[in-house]
């Protein structure tokens, strides 16, 4: 099916804010709304292009959608039994959803909360190799009848438990082919990686669960198949992947991190079952480690902040997920440092876009293959695709790799390589040419003081001082600065 063309809506809960009409937008997308430096111009003055722009990327208007759901409802109904989107946007919207419906999909009651069995009306049957069977038609349906170029398969359903890994069971490529075969354990979510990675297509996992077990992962390595996960990185733990490497790059020893979350969306009842919610606490424990390891200043070896995640089902607020953090750092003379955030939104909305940077980004990794100095032979990325690290919550990456969890790390590794294809060295911030004693010749001297009054980034006048202090709000002086004298 056909992405639905952007809408213009009428302005509804942002009335109070704004009169003019609400556009149609993709806020909260790297690719789309992101942008990126590319050097400076004549005038000295940096010049931003959309990420989109830097390299040929799929528009997201032209991506086709289908999908897989336990539950039968078309999803114009499923829009509304969400309660996301304002009222009158869903009807806009109803007459493009109104005809879409899920295809069947495999449940496993054990692997999601007892509390998911009632939607479950829309089954595969059949033994677990008839099952990994029918989705690998549905993908090639899929793909002929939409006469698509590629197909990337997103896993954006239930959080599972987690998968034992068990040796002989699904530990390697064959055991789990076998396990699949003989009917043994595997999760809903592997048999989709599975059944993926045998379709030649990429394999994304938007959820905590292990699902790319290390079978699957073998799978993917032979099958050179892009696989990437876990865990969307959308709210909570964004924030934090900012804020302590801010905290801990600042030099402030960080050491409780205390992340509350109450939500009342059907995520939010699945998770309230203690096995799902591990998956969850899983994924957003390990979000500080290399921020804490980069500074053996601060920490002594195995030494870490207290870190504890809460998440509790409150039906009323729905998708407007309420996440409470409390982040208590040490300072100097003994001091202690303590921040409270307090963060409201849809949840669902924040997930959306990265769900298609995630499609698009893939789309485009899969179109590019490099060489290095060491090995002249073009070779393409390693089928796990950690170059996704900056949109998952537990990045999985190629074995024996570090994790990188901090959230501006992760964003120069795309925009550093997305500049590497097209010719453009690494982004690295110094802007030298505006901190030489002698500007270079690439710099243009604009008037006769450029280079010697300081820039105020502040707008308009500067007011006058009412404390009897002159100079502004950096100390210098005023009045007319004189011109150097040698
Ligand atoms: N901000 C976010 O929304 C966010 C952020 C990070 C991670 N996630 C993760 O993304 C996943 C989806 O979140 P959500 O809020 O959309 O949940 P949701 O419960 O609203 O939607 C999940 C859908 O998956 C369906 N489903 C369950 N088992 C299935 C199966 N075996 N096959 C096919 N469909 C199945 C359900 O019927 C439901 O329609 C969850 O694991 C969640 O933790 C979401």
């Amino acid at each position: 099916m056909r992405s639905p063309r952007p809408l213009v809506t009428t302005p509804t809960r942002h009335l109070a804010l704004s009169a003019a009409p609400q556009e149609a937008n993709y806020y909260g997308s790297l690719t789309q709304v992101g942008t990126v430096s590319l050097g400076l111009d004549a005038e000295g003055q940096e010049v931003f292009v959309p990420f989109s722009a830097l390299l040929p990327m799929v528009a997201p208007n032209d991506l086709v959608f289908d999908g897989w759901d336990i539950s039968s409802l078309n999803l114009a109904e499923a829009m509304r039994r969400a309660k996301v989107l304002d009222w009158e946007l869903q009807e806009q919207l109803w007459p493009h959803m109104e005809a879409l419906r899920p295809r069947p999909s495999v449940y496993i009651p054990e692997f999601i909360a007892a509390n998911q069995s009632t939607r479950a009306d829309n089954l595969i049957p059949g033994s677990r190799a008839q099952q990994l069977e029918q989705i690998r038609k549905d993908i090639r349906d899929f793909r002929s009848s939409a006469g698509l170029d590629k197909v990337i398969v997103l896993w954006t359903a239930n959080t599972e438990r987690f998968c034992e890994v068990v040796p002989g069971l699904n530990d390697t490529a064959e055991n789990l082919l076998r396990t699949i075969e003989l009917g043994r354990e595997v999760s809903p979510s592997t048999l989709f990686a599975v059944a993926s990675i045998l379709e030649g297509c990429a394999f994304l996992n938007g959820s905590p669960q292990n699902t790319l077990v290390p079978g699957a992962l073998e799978l993917a390595c032979q099958r050179r198949v892009f696989v990437g996960g876990d865990d969307f990185k959308s709210g909570q733990t964004k924030v934090k992947s900012v804020l302590v490497d801010f905290l801990i790059s600042s030099g402030l020893k960080t050491m409780s991190i205390v992340s509350y979350n109450h939500l009342g969306n059907n995520d939010g009842q699945n998770l309230s079952a203690p096995l799902q919610f591990r998956s969850k606490e899983v994924s957003k424990s390990n979000v500080v480690d290399d921020m804490v390891q980069s500074n053996p200043v601060l920490y002594m070896p195995g030494e870490e902040p207290d870190h504890c995640v809460v998440i509790k089902y409150v039906p009323y607020v729905g998708d407007s997920k309420r996440a409470l953090d409390e982040y208590t750092s040490e300072l100097m003379l003994g001091g202690t440092n303590t921040l409270v955030l307090h963060n409201t939104c849809e949840d669902s909305l924040l997930a959306a876009p990265i769900m298609l940077d995630l499609a698009l980004l893939t789309e485009l990794c899969q179109r590019v293959s490099f060489c290095t100095d060491a090995d002249p032979e073009p070779q393409t990325f390693h089928p796990v695709l950690s170059l996704l690290s900056f949109l998952f919550k537990a990045p999985l990456v190629p074995p024996g790799s570090p994790v990188i969890n901090a959230l501006f790390r992760q964003r120069s590794c795309i925009e550093n390589i997305l500049r590497a294809c097209v010719g453009l060295p690494p982004q690295n911030h110094m802007l030298l040419e505006h901190k030489m004693e002698r500007p270079g010749p690439s710099l243009k001297q604009v008037g006769p003081l450029a280079a010697a009054r300081p820039v105020s980034n502040k707008k308009g006048p500067v007011p006058a001082s009412t404390n009897g202090c002159t100079g502004d709000a950096n100390g210098h002086p005023v009045e007319e600065p004189q011109m150097p004298t040698t």
